[in-house]
C-alpha cells in the first residue's frame, strides 16, 4: 500500500520523466496575487505564465503545492472534522504546460499515471467533460475510456476559474467509484453529492482570461493546469474513502490521541480529526510567516488555532496540547517540506503561547455560553450580542461559537452579531474622531476601519503584489493618481516596511500589472491610523494608478540591505555598551537609516577611548562570528524572562517579536544561556550577522542630560569611513616623513615645540611692550598725575591675557604708582589697570578701568583694587581713555 509520501514521489517522478521541471511549492501567502488570502491551488504561483505576462526557462512544470482553504471564498473550516474530505490544509499535485502541450497530451498523461503508475483499475474510473468540449471527448475515447464513462456536464463545475478574474477554461475531471457499499451517484446525477463517486483529478484547459466586467478573451497560448488532491488518492489507494484514515493524517490523529490519553476512534473521534487537520494548516501557515493576530491572515490563523484548541479542551486536555504534536507532523512532512523543520521551534512556541493564553478565557467563555443557552427556547438561535461578547471578551471567533453550538443543534444569530460588531466599531470611531487629532489623520483611521490592517510581508520578501485599497492626495481620498502627481497609497498587503522603532520607511517602486511601464516611485512608507495601515508615499512617473487595481511592489533592495545592516548592528552595539559600561545602559532612541545608525542611551559621562575601542571591537567580533539572526514571537513577560532588552516605558501588545543574535562562548545570560543579544523588535534584520560587514563608530557625544549618543556606520559606508581615515593618516605620514607610531610621536613633539614657541613669543611681546619698542604706542614713561606716578600705554600685538603680567612688571618698576594698558587686539580692545599696594587705600584699579572702558565706548570692567580688567570694541578713543583714567587719579 503506497504511503502518501510515496504517492507524491510517484506523481512528481512521472512528470519529471515527461520533461517537466519539478518546482517547489510556493508559500501559502501568495506573493503574486494580492486578491487571494492563501494559496488555494497549484496554479497560483504560475498565474502570470498562463496570461503571458511572465516567462520562465521551462514550459512544463510539476508541483506538490501546499494549499489552505479557510477564510475568503473557499472556506472549508466549518465542515472540517465532521466529513471525510474537508480540510483546511491539503496538498494539490499538478502538472502544468505553459503554451507547450495541450489536451492531446494532457489526457493520456493523466490516464497513464492513474492506471499504470498508481495502478488504479480503469473500470473504477469515469470522467466528466464540459458539455461542448467534443475534442476532449474524442481524446478520452482514443485513450481508452468507453463512451458511457464520459459524462458531459453543462455547469460551471466543468469550467474552471481561479476567481472573478484571471486565466480560466473548460476542464475534465477524473472520478473514482468507491463501490456500492457507499451511497451516491455518478457526477451529474441527483445523487452526485454522495460518498461513492469521488473526484480525484481536475485537468483544466487554460484557454481564456476573464476580466472584471465579465468579458472574456481567448488567451494567445493554450496551457494546462491540473490539480489532484493527494489525500483523496491516498485514501483510495489505501482502501478507504475517508481521507482521515490515510497513513499521514492517521499518524497525526494517533499523536493527538496519545497526547490526550484518549481513544483515536472513541467518542472524541471528531476532535482528533479537527486537531490533526488544524495542526497541519496552522504549522504550515506559521512556517510561511503568518502570525496570529486580530486582522486578515493572522486572524484566520488564530481562528483555526482556537478551534483546534477548543477540541483539545473537549478531549479533557488540561495543558496546551497542540505544540506537542508538531514533532509528529515534522516526522511526516518535514522531508517534503523542509520549511517545517526550519520553523519547528517557532511553530511550537507560537502554538504554545496561543493555547496558554486562550485557555485562560476558554473555560469562562464556555460557561457563559452554557448560561446563555439555559433560557433559550427549543431551536432558538444564540443572540448575536452573546456571540459578540464571547468574541470580544473571551476571544471566541464567531466560527468557534458556531462550532460549539453545532454539537447542540443550534445556530448563532449572525445578523445580530454583525450589528453588535458594527456598533462597537462606531463607538471606536467616535472615540478617535473626538480625540483632536489632525484632520488628515482621521482619514487614515477611516481607511483602516473600512479596509482592515495592511498585511506586512516584508520580513520574508521584498517583492509582492498588492491591491490599492485607498489613494490619498492633500489629505483627501481620490480615485486615482495620474502621471506627475504625488500622494499616498494604502495596500492590502505590502513588503514595504513602515517607519517605526527607529527604522526608516522603505522606498522602492510600484508597477501596474496591466502595463509594467506604468511606474510609481515610492519615496517613503509610514504606518498610519494607529499603525494599522501602511501608506506608501508615491510620485507617479507614468500611467494612472487607480483604486482597486493590483500593482507589483518592489522594495529598493540595496537601500533595505543597508537599513537591515544598520539595524542589526544597533542591537550588537546596544549589548556591547551594556557589557562595557554596565546594566544601566538602556536605549533612549535610535535611528536606522540606510546611510548611518544613531543610538542614544542612558550613561552619565563621555566614553573613554578605551571603552569606545572595546565596544567597536566587540561589535565587529560578533559580525565576524556570522551567526544566524533569529526571530520569535512570545508574550512580553516570556521575552523579559529570557533577558530581552525592551524599551523603557514603551507599550507592548500581547505578543512581541523577539530578535536574537550572536552566540557567546561559555556562560551567557537568560534562559537559553548562549545568546548574546536579545531584543524586542519589530524591525527587519540581516539573516546572518556577517551580512553587516563592518562596523565603524564615528562619534560619541552628549545628547541630553545623562544620555550619550553614538553614531556609526556599517558595511560599505564603514569601509569608506575607514579608508578615508587611512588616507588622511597617509597624508600626515607623508608630510612628517614618518610612519605609524613614529608619526604619532612626531606630532606629539611638534605640539610640545609649538607650546614652547608660543610661550617664548608671548614673553618677547611683553619685553617689547615694556621697552616701548617698535609698534607700541608711546614710551612707558611715568608721569605725575594727582600726586601719583602714572604709566599709560596703548599696545598692539599682545592679547588680553598678556596684560596682567605686564601690569605686574610696570608696578615692580614703579615701586609706587598706577598703570593703565590698552591693547588693540584687532576688533577687540583689552583694558587693564594696576595700582601698587601702598596706594590701594586711596586709588582703585577698578575705577581706572571703568573710566577708560567707558571712554572707549564700552561698559563695565572689574577686578581687585590692585588689578582690574575690562574690554571695549574700538581703540580710536584711546587718548580719551587715558585722560579719563587721569581724571580719576586726580579725583
Ligand atoms: N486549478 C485547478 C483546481 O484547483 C486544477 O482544481
Amino acid at each position: 500500500m503506497p504511503s502518501l509520501n510515496d504517492i507524491r514521489s510517484t506523481f512528481l517522478g512521472y512528470f519529471e520523466k515527461q520533461g517537466h521541471q519539478v518546482v517547489p511549492s510556493s508559500p501559502l501567502v501568495p506573493r503574486n496575487d494580492p486578491t487571494l488570502m492563501f494559496t488555494n491551488s497549484g496554479m497560483v504561483q504560475f498565474k502570470n505564465l498562463f496570461t503571458g505576462v511572465e516567462t520562465r526557462d521551462y514550459k512544463r512544470a510539476t508541483t506538490a503545492q501546499k494549499c489552505v482553504r479557510a477564510g475568503g471564498k473557499h472556506n472549508d473550516l466549518d465542515n472540517v472534522g465532521y466529513t471525510a474530505r474537508h480540510h483546511t490544509f491539503f496538498e494539490m499535485m499538478g502538472n502544468f504546460s505553459f503554451g507547450d502541450y495541450f489536451k492531446k497530451e494532457a489526457i493520456p498523461f493523466a490516464w497513464e499515471l492513474v492506471t499504470r503508475e498508481l495502478d488504479i483499475p480503469a473500470e473504477r474510473l469515469l470522467v466528466t467533460i464540459y458539455h461542448t468540449d467534443d475534442e476532449a471527448a474524442e481524446i478520452w475515447k482514443k485513450t481508452g475510456v468507453p463512451d458511457d464513462r464520459i459524462i458531459r456536464i453543462d455547469t460551471t463545475d466543468n469550467f474552471w476559474m481561479m476567481g472573478p478574474t484571471g486565466p480560466c477554461g473548460p476542464c475534465t475531471e477524473i472520478f473514482f467509484d468507491h463501490g456500492d457499499k457507499y451511497w451516491g451517484g455518478p457526477p451529474g446525477s441527483p445523487e452526485e453529492d454522495g460518498d461513492r463517486f469521488v473526484e480525484i483529478w481536475n485537468l483544466v484547459f487554460m484557454q481564456n482570461e476573464q476580466f472584471e466586467d465579465g468579458s472574456m478573451r481567448a488567451l494567445d497560448m493554450q496551457s494546462i493546469d491540473t490539480g489532484m488532491g493527494i489525500e483523496r488518492v491516498a485514501a483510495l489507494l489505501q482502501g478507504t474513502n475517508d481521507n482521515y484514515s490515510t497513513d499521514l493524517i492517521r499518524a497525526l490523529i494517533e499523536a493527538s490521541a496519545d497526547a490526550t490519553s484518549s481513544d483515536p476512534d472513541g467518542p472524541g473521534k471528531t476532535h482528533h480529526r479537527v486537531i490533526a487537520d488544524h495542526l497541519r494548516s496552522t504549522s504550515f501557515l506559521i512556517a510561511d510567516g503568518v502570525m496570529p493576530s486580530n486582522d486578515g491572515r493572522g486572524y484566520v490563523l488564530r481562528r483555526i488555532m482556537r478551534r483546534a484548541m477548543r477540541h483539545a479542551h473537549m478531549l479533557g486536555a488540561k495543558d496546551p496540547v497542540m505544540h506537542r504534536l508538531v514533532p509528529a507532523l515534522v516526522r511526516q512532512m518535514g522531508q517534503a517540506y523542509p520549511e517545517l523543520v526550519r520553523a519547528q521551534p517557532l511553530i511550537e512556541e507560537t502554538l504554545k503561547l496561543e493555547e496558554t493564553r486562550f485557555k485562560q478565557t476558554l473555560d469562562r467563555g464556555l460557561k457563559l455560553l452554557d448560561d446563555e443557552l439555559v433560557g433559550l427556547g427549543e431551536g432558538a438561535k444564540l443572540p448575536g450580542q452573546a456571540a459578540f461578547k464571547l468574541y470580544d471578551t473571551y476571544g471566541f471567533p464567531l466560527d468557534l461559537t458556531q462550532d460549539a453550538l453545532r454539537e447542540r443543534g443550534r445556530e448563532v444569530d449572525t445578523g445580530g452579531f454583525d450589528e453588535a460588531m458594527a456598533e462597537q466599531k462606531a463607538k471606536a470611531r467616535a472615540a478617535w474622531s473626538g480625540s483632536g487629532e489632525a484632520a488628515d489623520l482621521a482619514i487614515w483611521f477611516e481607511i483602516a476601519d473600512a479596509n482592515g490592517a495592511t498585511d506586512f510581508l516584508g520580513y520574508d520578501t521584498e517583492t509582492a503584489e498588492g491591491q490599492m485599497l485607498a489613494l490619498v492626495k492633500d489629505g483627501a481620498e481620490v480615485e486615482a493618481l495620474e502621471a506627475g502627481e504625488s500622494g499616498w497609497v494604502v495596500m492590502n498587503q505590502t513588503p514595504f516596511y513602515g517607519e517605526s522603532g527607529g527604522q526608516v520607511g522603505d522606498s522602492g517602486w510600484m508597477r501596474r500589472l496591466e502595463d509594467e511601464h506604468d511606474l510609481a516611485e515610492v519615496t517613503d512608507t509610514q504606518k498610519m491610523g494607529g499603525g494599522k495601515v501602511f501608506a506608501h508615499q508615491v510620485t507617479i512617473k507614468q500611467g494612472r494608478f487607480a483604486k482597486g487595481e493590483a500593482v507589483a511592489l518592489e522594495v529598493d533592495h540595496a537601500r533595505r540591505g543597508k537599513i537591515r545592516a544598520n539595524h542589526s548592528a544597533t542591537h550588537l552595539l546596544h549589548e556591547a555598551l551594556r557589557r562595557a559600561l554596565g546594566d544601566h545602559v538602556a536605549q533612549r532612541g535610535s535611528l536606522n537609516a540606510p546611510e548611518r545608525l544613531r543610538f542614544d542611551f542612558s550613561h552619565a559621562k563621555a566614553l573613554t577611548p578605551e571603552e569606545i575601542s572595546r565596544v567597536e571591537r566587540e561589535v565587529n567580533a560578533f559580525i565576524r562570528q556570522n551567526s544566524a539572526v533569529n526571530t520569535r514571537i512570545m508574550t512580553p513577560d516570556d521575552a523579559r524572562a529570557l533577558g530581552a532588552q525592551a524599551l523603557f516605558g514603551e507599550k507592548y501588545g500581547d505578543e512581541v517579536r523577539v530578535v536574537s543574535m550572536g552566540t557567546e562562548a561559555g556562560s551567557g545570560k537568560g534562559g537559553d544561556g548562549q545568546t548574546y543579544s536579545i531584543e524586542l523588535c519589530g524591525g527587519t534584520h540581516v539573516a546572518q550577522t556577517g551580512d553587516i560587514g563592518t562596523f565603524a563608530l564615528t562619534s560619541e557625544t552628549a545628547s541630553a542630560a545623562g544620555v550619550r549618543r553614538i553614531e556609526a556606520l556599517t558595511g560599505e559606508a564603514a569601509m569608506a569611513e575607514l579608508r578615508g581615515r587611512d588616507k588622511a593618516l597617509g597624508e600626515i605620514e607623508g608630510l612628517l616623513k614618518a610612519h605609524g607610531a613614529e608619526a604619532v610621536s612626531r606630532v606629539g613633539a611638534l605640539l610640545d615645540e609649538r607650546r614652547k614657541l608660543e610661550n617664548e613669543v608671548a614673553q618677547l611681546r611683553r619685553d617689547l611692550a615694556m621697552a616701548g619698542g617698535a609698534g607700541q604706542g608711546g614710551g612707558a614713561e611715568a608721569r605725575e598725575v594727582g600726586g601719583v606716578s602714572f604709566v599709560a600705554q596703548v599696545l598692539s600685538g599682545v592679547s588680553g591675557k598678556d596684560l596682567p603680567p605686564l601690569i605686574d612688571e610696570h608696578k615692580a618698576r614703579l615701586g609706587s604708582g598706577a598703570v593703565l594698558l590698552i591693547a588693540d587686539t584687532g576688533g577687540k580692545v583689552a583694558v587693564a589697570a594696576g595700582v601698587t599696594e601702598d596706594l590701594t587705600g586711596s586709588h582703585s584699579a577698578v575705577d581706572l578701568v571703568k573710566a577708560a572702558v567707558e571712554a572707549l565706548g564700552g561698559k563695565g570692567g572689574g577686578g581687585r583694587p590692585d588689578m582690574a580688567q575690562g574690554g571695549a570694541k574700538d581703540a580710536s578713543e584711546a587718548d580719551a581713555a587715558i585722560k579719563a583714567a587721569e581724571a580719576v587719579l586726580v579725583g
